[in-house]
């Protein structure tokens, strides 16, 4: 077993303005917000959400549906595996009524140790049926494509350009290079995990195999799957593997060095859910949350907040900075046979890899 994290550095050359970078860092961070008096009666109208988006897109979608629907809401951000712990430690007094954002292989390991509550929307019925579980466990919200973001003037250094392929990675030249979150906190991480099962055509022994071989490569283990974007826009890592809409926003927040590039084998993608929490405790608000969620308008949020994934809704507005999935080679991505392997193969990677990072 080895050490997750190797220490920071931080490199000469790369600009750094306090100010973005904090309003990017705050973005990925943890911290509670509120929409609403939440003071106000908790068996009703109200509806706590466990938040897997960006800190700014969880703020945006919980004051619009509170001001749409006048159902008080408030959130807390969390990482998908923090997301499901925290859902977990709740089983028998729930502190949150829905979970929003993250991973839909998330949602199913929910699902499998029966902590979500199943739940059809109507609104759901135009939803194509590759983004949503048939029995209603989850329903997409969001699409997000896994990519590699890269800061152009450290490879350059290194005589390197923007790595084009899962085996470009493991390239020696770029030791403690690359930033990637710990697929036990982090639902993108272990989309780059399960990722690398797909190409091995299921084989996770050599899926694992090749996350070691990239180990010497990898400065740290984020909790967070946005964090390495803020690594290599500071010019700690060359390279990080993140969803490819982070990348854009930490670009679009005063970084314009940064270049996103695709695997050329293939990458895997998430669609971000949204879920009911078994026994919440205001289950008649989550389901308008729920409802709400699934709607053109409440999916056009995330572009007014920089969070650039594709709406799920093929009514919703689509940003010109979203990426187009067409283009892209996709690894077909089962969430459900994903997220039933995902307490084994997380537990393997803490054992055969890296220790996930302590909070
Ligand atoms: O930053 C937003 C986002 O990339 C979402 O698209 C995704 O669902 C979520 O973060 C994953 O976060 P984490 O990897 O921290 O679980």
């Amino acid at each position: 077993m080895t050490v997750v994290t190797r220490g920071r550095r931080s490199r000469h050359g790369a600009a750094v303005t306090a100010a973005v970078l904090a309003a990017v860092v705050a973005a990925a961070s943890g911290c509670a917000r509120e929409a609403g008096d939440v003071g106000a009666a908790q068996d009703g109208g109200v509806v706590h959400v466990a938040c897997g988006a960006t800190e700014e897109w969880c703020a945006a979608t919980t004051k619009q549906f509170a001001k749409t629907s006048g159902v008080k809401a408030d959130f807390v951000r969390l990482s998908s595996g923090e997301a499901l712990a925290r859902i977990q430690a709740g089983k028998g007094n729930a502190e949150f009524d829905v979970w929003y954002g993250g991973p839909a292989d998330g949602y199913a390991a929910a699902g499998d140790q029966k902590l979500l509550e199943p739940y059809v929307s109507p609104n759901a019925a135009v939803i194509p049926a590759k983004y949503k579980d048939a029995s209603g466990l989850w329903t997409g919200v969001y699409v997000g494509v896994l990519g590699f973001c890269s800061n152009g003037a450290l490879l350059k250094e290194k005589g390197l350009s923007a790595p084009r392929s899962w085996a470009d990675l493991l390239d020696p030249k770029l030791k403690d290079d690359i930033g990637i979150a710990h697929p036990s906190t982090s639902g993108t991480a272990y989309t780059a995990l399960w990722t690398q099962v797909q190409l091995a055509g299921g084989d996770e022994d050599k899926a694992l195999a090749y996350m070691r071989k990239l180990h010497p490569n990898v400065l740290q283990y984020t909790k967070s799957g946005s964090a390495p974007a803020q690594m290599t826009a500071r010019g700690e890592v060359a390279v990080g593997v993140i969803f490819s809409h982070d990348c854009t926003a930490t670009k679009e927040a005063g970084f314009p060095g940064l270049q996103v590039t695709f695997p050329a084998e293939g990458t895997g993608y998430e669609t971000g859910g949204v879920a009911l929490v078994k026994g919440g405790k205001d289950p008649v608000s989550a389901r308008k949350f729920v409802d709400w969620a699934l709607t053109p308008q409440a999916q056009e949020i995330g572009a007014g907040v920089k969070a650039y994934q594709v709406p799920t809704n093929p009514a919703a507005k689509v940003s010109g900075k979203v990426v187009d999935l067409a283009a892209v080679k996709l690894v077909d991505y089962d969430a459900a046979r994903a997220g039933a392997a995902k307490p084994t193969l997380t537990k393997r990677f803490d054992e055969e890899v890296a220790q996930a990072p302590k909070s």
